[in-house]
């Protein structure tokens, strides 16, 4: 017999971004009162806080390396920023949780070697601090509220054919009905806050639940205590139909099943972990998705019931750093047990593997990287086993691409079109499961972001809003808000001069000098870097330049052109000067050399090739550290795929090469992308070129980049300087203890100059086509490239009816011959007629400067007010 909860217990759990932020505490103290004034019991169960568990892994290696002071301080100063934000004390239990770690990280120093259970252990803490901060949170706000440790309540199962590494750091929990556990959360009378992510084995030794575990986590205690409900309160309001992130036009899935749900999440949804799913399932628990940030934003409900029965894609996932091994053997054609063998060897190596395809005489099989760890020795030893059966081939990095959605078979005819995509496609391998939920591609992974988005513009776009289908998330944001959006932009308030200054133009860049001058500032005020380099790639109008040299910047140039430029504006000298060539011309050093200009070289090639050129010289060299970030793809700039910077194994070879030409390497440079809001990425490029710079005695600066993120849209949040000034003081401040005179430099492009412009562009023409609205501007990817070649968002507001209210959606396109030739897609806007003056938000950086005269259309002039 199901044993009964009485009364009826809701189980809550927020993600880690849920409980970084005070606001979002409040939200969360509201919840909770909601559910109760409707007489249910709250189980809260909460992650660690967000970027936590990662700089505890840090903590980890770094202790092992013998030195964990700073991974360590950053730890506590963030738990100590919430804490003061929260207005709650330092509480006796966490000054013991500090000291445990320490102690902890003590011996792993001493030991030099890190076990799964101590590891386990070290990754707990984040979440047991994080639970007593919440608790204590709760208790000022008036809630009464007990704090339970879930390694009491949730027991890891026996695996057998678990590796002892898996049943310590992803264990899995039996979840059957547990009177005695619902007994004693009932007798506790008040909220219960626990872990998520943790539990505990038959020995009482902590375990983890894997990556995204706490998810899993709640589903194992709603299951146990019967609950009611299950509520997963994470930073998107659902489940989309694509990752709303780099497709606004995802739709919200209102109503899932849970195999639908199911597939969502292992097709590569990061909402839902996936394991998540089965104990609800199991238990018919209805489960819903919720943003903690926006809960009035709605969200997705996932039950046994289907929103409809239609057959219908709902969703468009992808799942990237996928491996294909693909088996050929044109004698396994009806010969007995093939599989069986090939199979096996995958086991033997501990792969699982997910998609499978066979022919008569080809078999192929993917390996997904969440399940597996594909390194390229275990891909090695894997098909060195397999090729004594048969001729082996590893293909990757690709990504899976899945259409998800009941009946799948049933919109088979509809894919003729979206098939057209593939037709310069590489397809590695069709998968169609048998449970009709999940159609499966297997392509080159750079190709996988721009399938998603032609997928889904053909197939869920356009579908008209029902039970399933939802609103997309430009129309969830702009929800109840006014048709301008209520950031302090500076143009808010300069309507009558943008208009003015267009005249009877039918496109301007319009400037406001002011800005720019602003973010100047705000740059050379940082205490740990000592200069400033303006990225003049991101716009080199002169204006621009003039404002940013008179601001104290220096400039970072990439062409003999660039630094041709810079020379001209009056106060700059070459020495403020840093050039950052890549694969150019040996007459672009040698000029730039011969002109004094300070280089940077990336290439060992250079010195290789031309040792006369650089004999006896000083420069600066650019290390890829091994790892891009950014905004999109094209703007992640370290790793193998990307071809800036010497790699750091190549880093031998480059001391060895710099010494036989006798040259003085004085400054270590690295810029792993653009467009990035984590401020631990420029620490990290310190501390690994602070590493780096040991072996290099003539080092004089350490170059961070630039990259630094500008939101693109209203109610995101600005770049965190302040943070980014404490984490480099941090890098700056152990040089200075290493006994080494070496300074920190900094180049962004964006940040200087990206909010001081917006485009302005007239209506020329409006067309409907069935349900989708076109407003045509006088300009497009001739001005702004970044819609086109990044899917970038840029704010679109209708300057000549501000006080129209948003009625219409709308993708906004410009003349030129290309339907890659938009800047906005599905923008609600007032109704816009021929004349109407758009504007173009955010456009200040990589606009004008990335324009063409593609189709002979000249780009929007600059203009500054
Ligand atoms: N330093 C180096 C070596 C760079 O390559 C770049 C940008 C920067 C600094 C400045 O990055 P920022 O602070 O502006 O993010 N067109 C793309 C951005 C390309 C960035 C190229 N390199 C976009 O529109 O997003």
């Amino acid at each position: 017999m199901t044993p009964q909860a009485d009364p009826s217990w809701v189980v809550l759990k927020f993600g880690g971004t849920s409980v970084s932020s005070r606001a979002n505490w409040l939200n969360i103290v509201a919840i909770v009162r909601d559910r109760m004034a409707h007489g249910q019991r709250v189980l809260l169960v909460h992650s660690a806080v967000s970027g936590i568990t990662d700089r505890l892994d840090k903590l980890l290696a770094a202790a092992v390396a013998g030195a964990f002071e700073e991974a360590l301080l950053a730890i506590e100063t963030r738990h100590r920023q919430l804490v003061q934000e929260l207005a709650i004390t330092w509480s006796a239990e966490l000054e013991r949780q500090f000291a445990d770690l320490r102690a902890i990280a003590g011996t792993l120093t001493r030991v030099g070697d890190v076990s799964d259970r101590v590891r386990a252990r070290v990754m707990a803490s984040g979440e047991l601090i994080a639970t007593e901060m919440g608790s204590r949170f709760l208790r000022a706000q008036g809630i009464d509220v007990s704090w339970a440790d879930a390694r009491s309540m949730l027991q890891a199962a026996q695996r057998h054919s678990a590796t002892e590494r898996a049943s310590v750091l992803s264990a899995t929990c039996e979840f059957a009905p547990d009177q005695a556990l619902i007994n004693r959360l009932n007798a506790l009378n008040s909220v219960v806050i626990t872990q998520g992510f943790i539990a505990g084995d038959a020995d009482g030794n902590t375990v983890l639940l894997g990556r995204g575990g706490s998810d899993t986590s709640a589903a194992y205690l709603a299951a146990k205590i019967n609950a009611a409900s299950l509520e997963i309160w994470t930073d998107v309001p659902g489940m989309f139909s694509a990752n709303p992130r780099s497709t606004p036009s995802a739709r919200q899935l209102l109503k899932l099943t849970y195999d639908e749900a199911q597939e969502i999440a292992t097709a590569g949804a990061k909402v839902l972990h996936p394991r998540c799913i089965l104990p609800a399932r199991q238990y018919q628990i209805p489960l819903h998705v919720f943003a903690t940030q926006a809960p009035q934003l709605g969200g997705t409900l996932i039950t046994t019931e289907p929103g409809s029965d239609a057959a219908q894609v709902k969703a468009v996932c992808i799942k990237k750093g996928v491996t294909l091994v693909s088996l050929d053997s044109p004698g396994m054609w009806h010969q007995v047990g093939f599989l069986a063998d090939a199979f096996q060897i995958f086991k033997t190596h501990g792969m699982s593997v997910d998609l499978v395809s066979t022919s008569e005489t080809n078999v192929t099989v993917s390996l997904d990287p969440q399940a597996n760890s594909l390194h390229s020795s275990a891909l090695r030893s894997l098909s060195e086993e397999l090729e004594q059966l048969c001729g082996v081939r590893i293909i990757g990095p690709c990504a899976s691409v899945s259409l998800v959605g009941r009946n799948i078979r049933g919109i088979l005819h509809q894919l003729g079109d979206a098939l057209a995509l593939f037709e310069e496609q590489k397809i590695y391998l069709v998968s169609q499961a048998a449970n009709d939920l999940n159609f499966t591609f297997v392509v080159d992974e750079d190709q996988g972001d721009r399938l998603v988005e032609q997928l889904h513009e053909l197939l869920v776009r356009p579908v008209r809003s029902d039970a399933v289908l939802g609103p997309n998330w430009e129309q969830l944001h702009a929800a109840g808000k006014p048709a301008l959006p209520p950031v302090p932009a500076w143009w808010l308030s300069k309507r009558t001069e943008l208009l003015a200054a267009l005249g009877s133009r039918d496109s301007a860049y319009v400037y406001d000098g002011a800005t720019i001058s602003a973010r100047a500032a705000a740059l050379r005020s940082l205490q740990s870097v000592s200069r400033v380099l303006y990225a003049m790639k991101a716009n080199p109008n002169l204006g621009v330049l003039q404002r940013v040299v008179d601001a104290g910047l220096g400039l970072e140039c990439v062409s003999r052109g660039e630094v041709e430029r810079a020379l001209t504006v009056p106060g700059m000298t070459a020495e403020r000067i840093l050039f950052t060539p890549n694969f150019a011309p040996r007459a672009e050093y040698a000029w730039a050399l011969a002109n004094n200009i300070r280089l940077t070289i990336d290439n060992l090639y250079a010195l290789r090739a031309w040792p006369d050129l650089l004999r006896g010289r000083e420069i600066f060299v650019r290390i890829d550290p091994g790892q891009g970030r950014g905004h999109h793809q094209h703007v992640r700039t370290g790793g193998a795929y990307s071809k800036f910077g010497i790699p750091v194994e190549e880093y031998a070879a480059l001391i060895r090469a710099a010494s036989e030409l006798q040259l003085r390497i004085t400054g270590l440079h690295a810029h792993v992308g653009s467009g990035v809001f984590d401020v631990a990425s420029w620490a990290e490029t310190g501390a690994l070129l602070a590493e780096l710079t040991q072996r290099l005695p003539d080092v004089r600066v350490i170059d961070v980049g630039g990259g630094l993120g500008v939101p693109d849209r209203e109610g995101h949040s600005s770049f965190d300087l302040v943070s980014l000034d404490a984490r480099l003081s941090v890098v700056r401040e152990s040089l200075r203890t290493a006994g080494m005179n070496v300074d920190l430099w900094l180049e962004p492009g964006r940040f200087v100059v990206a909010e001081s412009a917006v485009l302005l562009a007239r209506v020329t023409q409006t067309k409907s086509k069935g349900d989708v609205r076109y407003v045509g501007v006088a300009t497009g990817m001739n001005s702004l490239i970044r819609s086109a070649l990044y899917g970038a968002h840029h704010d679109i507001v209708n300057l000549t009816r501000v006080d129209t209210p948003a009625s219409e959606t709308v993708n906004v396109v410009g003349p030129i011959c290309e339907s890659a030739d938009y800047l906005g897609h599905d923008r609600l806007l007032p109704p816009s007629e021929e004349g109407d003056v758009l504007l173009i938000a955010t456009a200040g950086a990589y606009g004008r400067a990335m324009s063409s005269n593609y189709n002979l259309r000249a780009p929007a002039e600059e203009l500054f007010i």
